[in-house]
């Protein structure tokens, strides 16, 4: 059995309240280790130990910090194997995915070390005479990071890489079911060289530990990946002390197939949209919109498709559906399966537990279907998180669009289609963050990620979203004596 503690300044640290949690394998169904309970006393602690450091942190050269970042990549590259494993044995997901996560993480640490050093404010040139005006980007302090379970380092990195290089330090809270991991890299952190208090970890639940960081006086941003209904809360907390807030929220992703795709790639594109990853991913392609004229055709393929996928240890390199990482989550998508069919969607695809060859005692669903679903069911709106597609005809293109559009979320939409105006035309109508067409769950360090409506606030990755972790100072100076009257404005 593993034994974990918390990691606050640069060293592991007992809670203060000498208790200790269980996290198990979401496969086997087996504890495997001890994660450390954290109180608001260690959330102290950490955000204590984090706005100490935080002075020397921003004042070091960016250039050196940036350095800094790019030996954490190395370390992280050299460790993506363990990182990996470790991973696996907390959420589940498949090795091959895990193991590709890791080995993509490096290049946020050397995307955002290499940008740190090329933050730069402005000289404006004002209309104002005797008066010099410029900006600085400045950090904002230490930011509360809290994180969820279905890719704990990966969406992890999304806010520690561009917040780290802006100068802010860090407290992480990861999710209660996935902790392992999150402590395991602030090891990293440390021996990359790092300086003590820059980055601290404290484990624990959401609604204590969590609530904790989040109301804590002087964290200075909370960001966010998570539930709409866990996001909501945080930003009201934030708002009491008007915090700076990003959100990356959940969605209910809708993939839009027209009768002119390429069925093929459409038809492997549903499926990495909502079995990948055994659908939790907030991506999810949960609605397959079907153009009534191909829908019979197209759910035939996917079917046929869908029946090859073998489901069982992720760690297995011949594993394409593992199982669901925590035990309310699969209750909750066997839960929704039972919804749908109250609601009258038909199943064409397991509907159940899955128990055969491979089952473990660990928590497996069958990738389901269901054909049938009108998208006022709460299986089209509501975000399950789990291997459960929902079918949805469609006749034309406005159909198309009112149906995307009409869900809470906002997060990413796939369409398939040969016609180059339609990709435009819907890429301009679909509310959503990020339009994939005639591809499916593309990602990169380089390219902005986040959600429009109940789906989030601000945006992850690319050039831009350093600037959520920054704020500017303008000063003016004055270059001439000036003695005018007091009473107007310069
Ligand atoms: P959650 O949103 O409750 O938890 C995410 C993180 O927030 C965890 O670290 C948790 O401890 C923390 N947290 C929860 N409540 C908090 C509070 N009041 N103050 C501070 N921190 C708090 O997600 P959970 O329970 O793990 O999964 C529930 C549902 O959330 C899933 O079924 C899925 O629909 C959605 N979800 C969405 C994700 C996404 O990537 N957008 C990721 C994980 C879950
Ligand atoms: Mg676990």
């Amino acid at each position: 059995m593993q034994h974990y503690d918390l990691f606050i300044g640069g060293k592991t640290t007992k809670p203060a309240s000498n208790k200790w949690f269980d996290t198990s394998n979401p496969y086997t169904g087996e504890v495997w280790a001890k994660i450390p309970y954290g109180d608001a006393s260690d959330v102290d602690r950490a955000v204590t130990a984090a706005r100490t450091a935080g002075d020397g942190w921003a004042a070091m050269k960016a250039s050196q910090r940036g350095h800094l970042l790019m030996k954490l990549a190395d370390l992280l590259e050299r460790n993506a194997e363990r990182l990996a494993e470790i991973e696996v044995r907390d959420n589940g997901k498949l090795y091959a995915e895990m193991l590709g996560q890791m080995k993509y993480i490096p290049q946020w640490y050397r995307y955002y070390g290499g940008l740190a050093d090329k933050v730069e404010g402005a000289v404006i040139p004002t209309d104002k005479t005797g008066i010099f005006n410029f900006t600085r980007h400045e950090p904002l302090g230490v930011v509360a990071m809290i994180t969820p379970w279905n890719s704990p380092l990966f969406l992890l990195s999304f806010k520690l890489a561009p917040a780290l290089a802006a100068g802010n330090t860090a407290v992480i809270k990861p999710s209660e079911f996935t902790s392992a991991s999150a402590l395991e890299f602030a090891q990293l952190c440390s021996e990359a060289g790092l300086p003590d208090g820059v980055v601290n970890v404290v484990t624990g639940f959401g609604a204590d530990t969590g609530a904790a960081l989040v109301a804590h006086p002087d964290v200075a941003m909370v960001a966010f990946t998570g539930s709409d209904a866990a996001g909501q809360k945080i930003y009201e907390q934030a708002a009491k002390d008007l915090k700076h807030v990003s959100l990356e929220l959940g969605g209910k992703s809708p993939n839009i197939v027209f009768a002119d795709a390429d069925m093929e790639a459409a038809v492997v594109g549903a499926i990495s949209g909502i079995f990948a990853a055994t659908g939790q991913t907030c991506i999810a392609g949960s609605r397959l919109l079907l153009q009534r004229s191909i829908h019979d055709q197209f759910v035939e393929k996917l079917l046929a498709m869908a029946k090859t996928a073998k489901i069982g240890d992720p760690m297995k390199a011949d594993t394409n559906v593992g199982p669901v990482t925590t035990p309310p989550q699969y209750k909750k998508v066997l839960d929704y399966i039972e919804i749908a069919k109250k609601e009258g969607a038909k199943c064409v695809l397991g509907g159940a537990p899955y128990a055969g060859p491979g089952a473990s005692g660990g928590q497996l669903v069958q990738p389901t279907i269901f054909t049938g679903v009108r998208n006022d069911m709460r299986i089209a709106q509501e975000e399950v998180f789990g291997p459960i597609l929902s079918v949805i005809p469609f006749e034309d293109e406005a159909d198309a669009i009112k149906i995307a559009n009409d869900v809470k979320f906002g997060l990413a939409a796939g369409v398939w289609t040969s016609d180059v105006g339609r990709m435009i035309r819907m890429s301009e109508k679909l509310r959503v963050g990020t339009v994939w067409v005639n591809t499916y769950r593309a990602f990169s360090y380089m390219s902005p990620f986040g959600g429009y409506k109940r789906s989030g606030l601000g945006r992850e990755n690319g050039l831009d979203a350093i600037k959520g972790f920054l704020q500017t100072k303008t000063v003016w100076i004055a270059t001439e004596r000036n003695v005018a009257s007091p009473f107007v404005m310069k």
